[in-house]
């Protein structure tokens, strides 16, 4: 995928609609997914997307740590639209040698530790998702993190090999909420109990008030470092 070619979508869609956004890439490429961690913002983007295609791809990546409330969304999600979003679980014998060598809750020790477990039950999974997807659809947001500021709507992902869109990368935190509730859209219920953004139960906590919306995920580490490897540059 040519820079050029990047740049001319990001023009041609730059003022445009998150909705005209999503058709435009529905119509055009022929396997497109979003990759739903069923946060409020990826809710927002199956709402968008069900609505233009029923039969749109959402997959969501299972790392076997999810609270309780994210498979109570994915249940809610499923029955509302009628569908059922895909699910990537990562290797199992993966998993049985992580927990050999780190144990339980081993991401807490080292930044090593953490980056091989996000890299075994996230990193791999995704890989597998999106092995034959041309465009992937993301739900984030430029002022989620200082690591996301430069992020445009459109770029070249060059880990994945695909097109990286992020449709909602100039919403606000109110933007999204006024569009879940002004479209009845089933949201996780942590995002009541203080917790903004939601990864794996034993990596996010809630936040107290006048703290950042991340500051709760991977609480225990310096700012730069809380990206798991998903969305690297
Ligand atoms: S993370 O890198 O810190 O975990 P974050 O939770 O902000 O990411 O989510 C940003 C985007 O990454 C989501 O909108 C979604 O597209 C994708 N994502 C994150 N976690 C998952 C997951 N478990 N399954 C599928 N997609 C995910
Ligand atoms: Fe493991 Fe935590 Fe990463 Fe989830 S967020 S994959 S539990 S280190």
């Amino acid at each position: 995928m040519s820079k050029e070619l990047i740049e001319n979508i990001n023009k041609e869609l730059e003022n445009k609609s998150t909705q005209e956004v999503i058709s435009y890439f529905l119509t055009k490429f022929k396997n497109v997914a979003l990759s739903s961690s069923l946060a409020a913002e990826d809710q927002v983007l199956t709402d968008v997307i069900l609505k233009q295609d029923k039969n749109a791809t959402i997959f969501t990546l299972d790392t076997g740590r999810l609270h309780p409330e994210t498979y109570d969304v994915m249940d809610a999600t499923n029955l509302k639209y009628g569908v059922k979003i895909d699910v990537f679980f990562p290797n199992s014998e993966k998993v049985q040698e992580l927990y050999q060598t780190q144990g339980v809750n081993g991401q807490y020790e080292s930044i090593e530790n953490r980056k091989n477990c996000c890299n075994i039950r996230k990193i791999e999974p995704l890989k597998r998702a999106l092995k034959n997807v041309e465009v992937w659809i993301t739900g984030l947001r430029a002022a989620q993190s200082i690591t996301r500021v430069d992020m445009p709507l459109v770029e070249w992902d060059e880990n994945f090999k695909v097109i990286k869109v992020n449709p909602l990368i100039n919403w606000s935190e109110k933007d999204v909420w006024d569009y879940i509730k002004e479209n009845r859209v089933p949201y996780n219920k942590l995002h009541d109990k203080g917790f903004p953004s939601i990864g794996c139960a034993p990596c996010t906590r809630a936040i107290k008030e006048g703290e950042d919306i991340r500051a709760g995920r991977w609480w225990w580490e310096n700012p730069e470092h809380k990206e798991c490897g998903l969305h690297k540059k």
